[in-house]
């Protein structure tokens, strides 16, 4: 790929960087979309900026209710085209009927399984049409997000762009713009949720824990990826 990686100010802010990272990736660029209060400010400032950005999201067959009525509230208010993506029924049969329905609380290589049948093989395929994927992460969310880039090429991926457009920004500092603009927020985040995935892996969080403690709480922090994320 011929694309070079534009270098960014210190305070460039997240419609730039989108902006710049839809440039150098030279093709079709869509935002994966877990509903999470940065994905939904994503959408917002892509629309409010003008931006030609798709939108997917991986429906693993484990998620809340109330993360499916954000993605409705997200259709209506923004006329919307989102591109679902499910895992394999084969290999959800398999597990499910050979280790149970809880089977990723026994072992983190039984997560892992679980995991990258739910999400991993659907961004897979979810990211074939692409050349650039956008994604809410930042860098204060966890110690395996500290040395984010907010676009850099993803070689697990194709070598397509990544672009991270929110990487600097703080919990509070979402929290602030997607109040300040009124935007659908999954109800569970006003029930001590702070981090959301799939429901059983799952859970509101106690004042003065981290903000994904909540996650595979039974795990380390150190191993709380699920693969869709690998560098
Ligand atoms: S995870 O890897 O631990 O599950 P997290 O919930 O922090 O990820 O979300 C980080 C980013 O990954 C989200 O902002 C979103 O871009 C992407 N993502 C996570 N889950 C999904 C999903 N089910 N569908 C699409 N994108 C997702
Ligand atoms: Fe499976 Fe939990 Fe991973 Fe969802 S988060 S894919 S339920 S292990």
């Amino acid at each position: 790929m011929s694309t070079t990686i534009p270098n960014r100010a210190p305070d460039t802010s997240p419609a730039e960087i989108l902006k710049a990272g839809i440039e150098a990736a030279q093709g079709p660029v869509s935002l994966a979309c877990s509903f999470s209060l940065e994905d939904v400010a994503i959408i917002d400032i892509a629309s409010k900026a003008g931006l030609n950005l798709g939108v997917f999201a991986i429906d693993t067959g484990r998620l809340h209710e109330e993360t499916y009525e954000v993605a409705e509230a997200l259709l209506e208010r923004y006329r919307l085209k989102i591109d679902w993506y499910f895992p394999r029924h084969e290999d959800v049969e398999r597990v499910e009927c050979e280790k149970g329905l809880f089977s990723f609380r026994e072992s983190l290589e039984n997560r892992h399984e679980c995991c990258r049948i739910r999400k991993v093989e659907p961004l897979s395929r979810a990211l074939k049409p692409l050349q650039g994927w956008v994604t809410g992460m930042r860098r204060e969310q966890s110690v395996t997000r500290g040395d984010l880039k907010a676009i850099e090429r993803d070689e697990l991926n194709g070598g397509i762009i990544k672009i991270n457009p929110l990487i600097d920004w703080s919990e509070s500092r979402v929290d602030e713009y997607v109040r300040e603009h009124n935007l659908p927020i999954n109800r569970l985040f006003t029930q001590g949720f702070r981090s959301i995935g799939c429901a059983p892996c799952t859970r509101a969080v106690q004042p003065g824990e981290d903000a994904r403690a909540g996650r595979w709480w039974w795990e380390n922090p150190e191993h709380k990826e699920c693969g869709l994320h690998r560098r």
